[in-house]
């Protein structure tokens, strides 16, 4: 929605300028006044049949060639600002769906059933509990205005998320219970609540009780729908889910750089991925891959297929790597350190070198801050189940407000890039709950990252059983 007021304000400013400019061009320089334009058009249109004839004694032809290459000029130029302004000053937006990354392209069918093919091919085995408890990321906080409801559908749940009038999210489930109207689908902020669109009842945010009935004044103490714990903070609207309804049992750190504005939000990408949750996470103590997938360097693309092609050996990412879990009351943090650097033809590009402090913060959050020699700044990284099997992957970039913006765009391309690698493996593989580990400290690490990730699960997080369908007709 905002894109499109985004666009329609630009098509109006294009529109102003070029009869600005047009007007001035016409009047001031060729001394035509406005109403002449229409007819100068006419005349430009028969130009081209008189090239041939007496072009250098039609002074006024060459007139309205200089107007019209003049205006040309200034339209194109438009443009180009437009496009280098967005480059230089507007934050990246990657988004790629479940379709557009990570699968093999066959010519007989969509990716989107190759989507859905790969999806079938996989249902065989055990898999770990699909919704785990922890803090998720709903939305981030500049997506959701004040005074403003959207439907997010996430971890199982239907959910009404809306900003208050006071600035205060909320999330509530979003069917009213009268007669099942999604709240967020029209529905209202009135206050501190959100009325239904059906028939207007107001339910209030914070505990979800309903607070009025437009043609009654007897309302039902059971008339309310659930309210979820949330929190705001580091630029995300967060949720707390638990499988068997405990409240918040940790709190997730502030980015204080975030918190105060020193560092600005400068791109996001957001991807969804075909694959269980914990294989993402998992990623993080798997050090090994860094080197085989993340190792070719970023121009090579994001299809595994291609990107050992030896025209790019000159060049190629390196990565060290640790994990390890915190002890208490820090139990749920996984730390993760991480150096990247670039080489080209054996030369290492220190602008380029990054040294990461990562924390894996529950099952769905993680933070990178990095040091680099033009600054510092964070990857905040949101992984939220959509479905049982179906993740949104949202990547933020924070760098220290005197890092040029470009820079920091290119940092967040070069994330999403690497992450589009892992989604060619997360699509296509199954979840392996009994891997083939090898005496290794390698294999060791990802052993020991499952063992944490056990944590979030519990006796009653949602399981998904496969049904074994078959592609035959
Ligand atoms: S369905 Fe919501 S008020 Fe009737
Ligand atoms: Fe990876």
């Amino acid at each position: 929605m905002a894109a499109d007021k985004r666009s329609v304000f630009w098509i109006f400013v294009s529109v102003v300028c070029v009869v600005v400019v047009s007007a001035a061009v016409t009047e001031k320089l060729l001394h035509v006044p406005m109403f002449e334009v229409g007819s100068i058009w006419f005349r430009l249109t028969h130009l081209a049949d008189d090239l041939n004839g007496n072009l250098f004694s039609r002074l006024s032809d060459i007139s309205l060639l200089c107007a019209t290459v003049y205006l040309a000029s200034v339209i194109g130029g438009f443009f180009l600002l437009r496009e280098a302004y967005r480059l230089f000053f507007v934050p990246l937006n990657r988004v790629r769906l479940q379709e557009d990354v990570g699968y093999l392209p066959d010519g007989r069918f969509s990716n989107r059933d190759l989507a859905n093919m790969v999806q079938k091919r996989r249902m065989v085995g055990e898999i770990p509990p699909v919704y785990p408890n922890g803090w998720f990321g709903l939305i981030e906080s500049h997506r959701l205005n004040k005074s403003e409801a959207i439907n997010i559908g996430l971890l199982g749940l239907n959910l009404a998320v809306f900003r208050d009038d006071n600035g205060e999210a909320h999330a509530i489930d979003a069917y009213c219970p009268h007669m099942g109207a999604n709240l967020a689908a029209g529905g209202r902020v009135v206050g501190d609540c959100l009325e239904c669109p059906f028939h207007g009842w107001q339910f209030r945010g914070a505990d979800g009780k309903c607070t009025k009935i437009p043609y009654t004044d007897s309302i039902p103490d059971i008339a309310k729908v659930k309210s979820w714990p949330v929190t705001e903070l580091n630029g995300w609207i967060y949720l707390w889910h638990h499988a068997e309804g405990l409240d918040p049992t940790w709190k997730i750190p502030e980015i204080e750089e975030i918190q105060n504005g020193e560092w600005k939000f400068r791109g996001r990408s957001e991807h969804h991925i075909n694959a269980h949750i914990e294989e993402i996470p998992e990623n993080g103590a798997d050090v090994y891959h860094l080197g085989q997938v993340h190792g070719p360097i970023m121009m090579a693309g994001i299809d595994l297929r291609f990107m050992y092609s030896k025209l790019w050996e000159f060049a190629k990412h390196e990565w060290t790597a640790c994990w390890e879990a915190l002890p208490a009351p820090n139990a749920h943090i996984g730390q993760i350190k991480l150096t990247h650097s670039i080489k080209m033809f054996g030369k290492r590009l220190p602008p380029v070198d990054l040294s990461v402090d990562g924390q894996q913060i529950g099952p769905g959050i993680v933070y990178l801050k990095f040091d680099n020699l033009l600054g510092k700044g964070a990857f905040l990284q949101s992984l939220t189940p959509e479905g049982p099997m179906m993740q949104r992957l949202v990547h933020n970039i924070y760098v220290h407000w005197k890092m040029p913006i470009i820079i920091a765009k290119f940092f967040m391309l070069g994330e999403a890039l690497q992450v589009e690698r892992d989604i060619m493996i997360w699509n296509n593989k199954c979840y392996e709950a009994k891997p083939l580990f090898v005496k290794s400290k390698e294999d060791t690490l990802i052993a020991r990252h499952r063992r944490w990730y056990q944590q979030f699960y519990s006796e009653n997080s949602p399981r998904f059983k496969f049904q074994k369908e078959t592609l035959e007709w």
